[in-house]
């Protein structure tokens, strides 16, 4: 095809958080879409979503597969993904997966383009956009591992409730009335709390959102011997995570020097003037591409010790802005000329 022409694009969950905001970014980013096929769960087919300033119908899957589009996003869950992008990707769709479902898989790249896109092989056919968590942190490793080499990390993290999805905006809300929550998605009260319990609890004490970044910064870095420890902790905010990022790093470093590689590195903004209260917060990330990273300082008890502070909008560089990437850099690539 010609890519003038524009792609046949088919958003899986475009009724959810993810999918809605991919609608925003492919819209911003001028992706070209000659055909918009939004999928919902039954409960929204014939209901629509907006795109370009137009109503568009929203479909079941059976019938997004059958239209045969280009490009395929998917961000309605696991199950979905693990049962029908395979489909798609049988019947010759790009599938570009928001869900942990093809993250660990051998055969599909784990992408962030502004570190591996290269890991994406001409014959990929699932590429699996990280976890938010970790889509944000590796924005921030990757330059300081190529310069630096991190030994091992300790991230603490503070997680938006739109990570996990719309019905913890609706548990929130009703909260704050006073009401209790109609079909709660968290074990506890979120509002005035913070609950140290992202996604469940699966071996040795930790969490699977946990456990996500430990490997997938190994895949995503390409380096196995990389220790990167989690503590994920959900917090009554909408803008975006934030994390506190501890590493030890092998080679000397000077902490102008940090700030230069960090600001250097496309996709990343340095925040960090404390003489002026400059720091990165969720409230300055949201609606925002960029990851934010401030509060640099060297550690107190360890030479090669360094501190940061990012923050991201997990709706949009920690899934709908990288999947749009991952899409525009396909199509950099030639896939579909
Ligand atoms: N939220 C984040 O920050 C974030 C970041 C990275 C990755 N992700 C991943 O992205 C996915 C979606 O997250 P979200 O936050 O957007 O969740 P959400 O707001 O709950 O939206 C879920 C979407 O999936 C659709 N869906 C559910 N079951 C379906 C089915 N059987 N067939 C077709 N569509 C179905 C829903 O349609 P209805 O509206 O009809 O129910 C809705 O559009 C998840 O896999 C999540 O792990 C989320």
């Amino acid at each position: 095809m010609r890519t003038e022409q524009g792609l046949k694009v088919c958003i899986v969950g475009a009724t959810g958080l993810v999918g809605r905001t991919m609608l925003e970014v492919l819209e911003e980013h001028e992706f070209p879409v000659s055909q918009l096929l939004p999928v919902g769960s039954a409960r929204s087919v014939g209901t629509s979503v907006f795109y370009g300033g137009q109503p568009h119908n929203v479909i079941s899957i059976e019938d997004a597969i059958t239209a045969k589009p280009h490009l395929a996003l998917f961000s309605a869950g696991g199950d979905v993904s693990e049962q029908w992008a395979p489909q798609f990707a049988s019947a010759g769709v790009t599938v570009i997966d928001n869900s942990s479902a093809w993250r660990m898989d051998g055969d599909c790249p784990l992408v962030v383009p502004e570190v591996n896109g290269n890991h994406i092989g001409p014959d990929h056919r699932i590429i699996a956009n990280p976890n938010c968590t970790t889509m944000q942190l590796v924005m921030a490793l990757k330059p300081l591992h190529d310069h630096y080499r991190i030994k091992r990390g300790i991230v603490s993290t503070y997680q938006s409730i739109t990570g996990t999805g719309k019905a913890a905006i609706v548990q929130l809300e009703e909260e704050r009335k006073g009401e209790t929550p109609s079909a709660p998605v968290y074990p506890h009260p979120i509002d005035l709390n913070c609950i140290p319990h992202c996604d469940v609890f699966v071996e040795d004490g930790y969490t699977k959102e946990e456990l996500k970044v430990w490997h997938e910064t190994k895949k995503i870095l390409g380096d196995d011997s990389l220790a990167m420890t989690c503590t994920a902790v959900r917090v009554p905010v909408q803008g975006g995570h934030s994390e506190s990022v501890y590493l030890e790093l092998e080679r000397d470093f000077e902490l102008s020097d940090v700030h230069q590689v960090l600001s250097d590195f496309p996709g990343v903004v340095v925040v960090d003037d404390p003489s002026s209260n400059a720091y990165p917060m969720p409230r300055m990330a949201h609606g925002k591409d960029e990851v934010f990273v401030g509060r640099i300082r060297r550690d107190l008890g360890h030479p090669n010790g360094l501190h940061l502070w990012v923050v991201a909008d997990n709706l949009r560089k920690g899934a709908a802005t990288n999947t749009v990437q991952i899409a525009r850099y396909l199509l950099d690539q030639g896939r579909w000329s």
